[in-house]
């Protein structure tokens, strides 16, 4: 017997950082998922591989990299922490295969670590025959999250557990308001590959310090947040796009964009988005633009003519799902 689990990745329409200190931010699960498939071993160990080419086998403290070198230590890590925590959570002491396969490009700010913690808690406590709570799911992936994100907000998990388009701020837990809306956003992926932890420790600092104004931005991006439900609500786009350049205004204040991400949200605004940022960590990764199915086209072109990748998603209603499989 052996339990599959998917999970959905995200975009983060506003607010990504400042959604660290308690500022909401509007994410939706995107139609990208990664799936992973949990076996029992008799030998007691564990043993993870990823379809990226990077295996590890885990017995009696140690570490021993089976495919991709020292490299797989560090990128199976957050795997590696998500099974530990369901297993001790719930007390159990069995050996595990996972294998994990990704459709979403990792490190780019869409969410694949958020929904690789997700898909394992959810898979390792079907295979030991534990039915856990979306509120369980999310609390349990947090530990691999943090190893990820050094202080994260959880949103990232949060989506992948619960699907759709939401609203969140630390202070809700575990309760998102979802916003019962559909819409499509181009995104454009720079391809440069970074780790959102640091961009979130480089906030911190500057927050501590008290440099650049951030918490009074605080207050400007909750103003913005806000506004971007209420125009969700009349699906007034013309605002929800005005309102996105706003946030990317202050994404690049606070030091977390870059060349290339400028870069694209300059040519799709100039193709005609309705309005273009950078979505997740920054320093890299994607961008994304919304518009009218009238300009998508060029919006993609205007993406591969800057050197990004295009790529249209959608919303995912069901988030994290769990099932046992014959053998
Ligand atoms: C990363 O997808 C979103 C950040 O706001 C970090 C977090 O909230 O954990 C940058």
């Amino acid at each position: 017997m052996r339990a599959v689990a998917v999970a959905p990745g995200k975009v983060i329409l506003y607010g990504e950082h400042f959604v660290v200190y308690n500022v909401p931010a509007i994410v939706m699960a995107i139609d990208r998922v990664v799936k992973v498939s949990v076996s029992p071993r008799e030998d007691g160990s564990l043993r993870i591989c990823s379809d990226l080419g990077f295996a590890c086998e885990y017995s009696d403290g140690d570490v021993k990299p089976i495919m991709g070198g020292k490299k797989a230590v560090t990128f199976l890590e957050p795997v590696r922490i998500a099974a530990r925590t369901v297993l001790e959570y719930f007390n159990e002491k069995k050996g595990l295969s996972i294998d994990v396969h990704s459709a979403i490009p990792s490190s780019v700010g869409l969410g694949s670590s958020g929904a690789i913690s997700v898909a394992t808690v959810a898979a390792v406590s079907k295979v030991l025959g534990h039915e856990i709570s979306k509120e369980q799911v999310w609390r349990l992936s947090l530990r691999a999250e943090r190893y990820v994100h050094v202080t994260p907000s959880g949103i990232d998990p949060l989506v992948s557990t619960y699907g759709g388009l939401l609203v969140w701020r630390i202070q809700d837990g575990t309760k998102p308001k979802k916003i019962n809306r559909d819409i499509e956003i181009v995104v454009g992926n720079t391809g440069i590959q970074r780790s959102t932890g640091k961009f979130v420790s480089m906030v911190g600092r500057k927050k501590t310090k008290k440099i650049e104004g951030i918490s009074q931005l605080m207050g400007v991006m909750s103003w913005i947040s806000n506004l971007a439900l209420k125009a969700f609500k009349e699906m007034d786009i013309v605002t929800l796009g005005a309102l996105m350049n706003m946030n990317h205004e202050l994404l690049r204040i606070i030091g977390v964009s870059n060349e290339s991400l400028d870069r694209l949200v300059e040519a799709t605004r100039k193709a005609g988005a309705l309005g273009s940022k950078l979505t997740g960590g920054g320093g890299g990764g994607c961008m994304i633009s919304l518009t009218t199915l009238s300009k998508r086209a060029a919006v993609c072109k205007a993406i591969k003519e800057n050197g990004g990748q295009p790529m249209i998603v959608r919303k995912n209603n069901a988030g994290v799902k769990a099932w046992l499989v014959k053998n």
